[in-house]
C-alpha cells in the first residue's frame, strides 16, 4: 500500500514527489533564478576581494558588497517561496513485487524523475555554500584592514634615559633660550618631529609649581616637560596661556594646568598629560630621565581616564 505524498492513493503513486517530480515551468524557473543569484553572490564575494587587495575603490566594493548580499538573500527568498513544499508529506511502504510490475515500473520512473530533480537541489545547495563563501571572502576585507597589532607602541615613545632634549632644528635646547613663561617644542635626539615624542618645554617660577614631591625634581628651575598630545584625541596642545599657567588645546578646548602636573581643568580630556622626567646638566642642556610614565595621547582598551600604564 502506498500513497503519494500529495494525498493520492497507492494506486496513484507518483514517486517521491517533493524531491523528485519533475519540476513545472514555474519551479523551473525558479531554480535558475535561485542558482543565478548564487553563482552572482560567489562572483561578487571573490570580486569583492579581488578589488580590495588589488587597491581598493570605495564605490566599486560598495556595489559588490550589495550584489553579494543581495544575492544570497533574493536566492534565499525565492528558494524559500517558490521551491519549499508546503505540503505535509507521507509515504506508506508497499509491498515489494518479486516482478516489475507496471506499478512499480510506474515508481521507478518515477525515481529515476526523482534523482533528475534531486540532483537540481544537489547543485543549489552546492550554489548555496558557494555563495556563503563568496560572502566570506568578501567579509575578509574588515579582518584584513585591522593591520598589525600595535603590541607595546601604545605604551613607549622615542624618549629614553639619556635622551638629550632637542628642538625642532635638532639642536640641543639651552636654558638660556626659555625665558620665564616661554615655551618650546622639543623632541629626543635623533627622532625630530616625531608625532607620539613631541614634547611642551615650559619654564615657570618654580615656587608656583604644585607637583607631585616624587615629581618636582622631573622640573629643575622651573622647567617642566609635558607630552604635547591631548588625552583627548591627540591634537597637538598648541595653546599656551602664560598667564593663567594653561595649556589649551585648540580642537575641543581642553585646558591643562601647567603648575598642576598639567591636570585638565576644563573641556572634555579626562586625565593629565604625562610629564616627561628631565635634568638640567651644567652646560644649560637638558636630557631626559626616561620615557614619560604614562602612554601619551587619547585613552584606550585598557589605558582609560586618570589610570596608570
Ligand atoms: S583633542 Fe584636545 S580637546 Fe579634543
Amino acid at each position: 500500500m502506498t500513497s503519494g505524498i500529495d494525498g493520492r492513493s497507492a494506486r496513484g503513486y507518483a514517486g517521491p514527489r517533493v524531491r523528485g517530480r519533475v519540476p513545472t515551468a514555474s519551479e523551473y524557473r525558479a531554480e535558475v533564478l535561485v542558482g543565478t543569484l548564487f553563482v552572482l553572490t560567489i562572483v561578487a564575494g571573490f570580486a569583492l576581494l579581488v578589488v580590495y587587495l588589488v587597491g581598493g575603490d570605495t564605490q566599486v566594493q560598495g556595489v559588490l558588497l550589495t550584489l553579494a548580499f543581495g544575492g544570497l538573500g533574493a536566492g534565499i527568498v525565492v528558494w524559500a517561496q517558490r521551491l519549499l513544499p508546503t505540503r505535509l508529506a507521507i509515504e506508506e511502504r508497499h509491498p515489494i513485487a518479486p516482478a516489475l510490475t507496471a506499478e512499480a515500473s510506474e515508481v521507478a520512473a518515477a525515481t529515476r524523475e526523482a534523482e533528475a530533480g534531486f540532483t537540481r537541489r544537489h547543485l543549489l545547495i552546492g550554489l548555496l555554500f558557494g555563495a556563503v563563501a563568496g560572502l566570506g571572502a568578501a567579509l575578509l576585507m574588515p579582518v584584513l584592514s585591522l593591520g598589525p597589532a600595535p603590541g607595546r607602541d601604545l605604551f613607549v615613545t622615542a624618549w629614553k634615559k639619556g635622551s638629550r632634549v632637542v628642538g625642532l632644528d635638532g639642536k640641543p635646547v639651552q636654558a638660556s633660550q626659555l625665558p620665564i613663561d616661554g615655551v618650546l617644542t622639543v623632541f629626543p635626539e635623533g627622532a625630530v618631529g616625531d608625532a607620539m615624542a613631541q614634547t611642551l618645554l615650559i619654564r615657570v617660577p618654580p615656587d608656583l609649581l604644585r607637583l607631585p614631591p616624587d615629581r618636582m625634581a622631573w622640573a629643575p628651575d622651573g622647567y617642566v616637560a609635558y607630552s604635547k598630545v591631548c588625552t583627548h584625541a591627540g591634537c597637538p596642545v598648541g595653546l599656551y596661556r602664560a598667564i593663567q599657567h594653561r595649556l589649551i588645546c585648540p580642537c575641543h578646548q581642553s585646558t591643562f594646568d601647567v603648575l598642576d602636573g598639567a591636570q585638565p581643568s576644563f573641556g572634555p580630556a579626562a586625565r593629565a598629560l604625562p610629564q616627561l622626567p628631565i635634568r638640567l646638566l651644567p652646560d644649560g642642556t637638558f636630557v631626559a630621565l626616561g620615557d614619560f610614565p604614562e602612554p601619551v595621547g587619547p585613552s584606550f582598551w585598557n589605558m582609560t581616564s586618570g589610570d596608570g600604564a
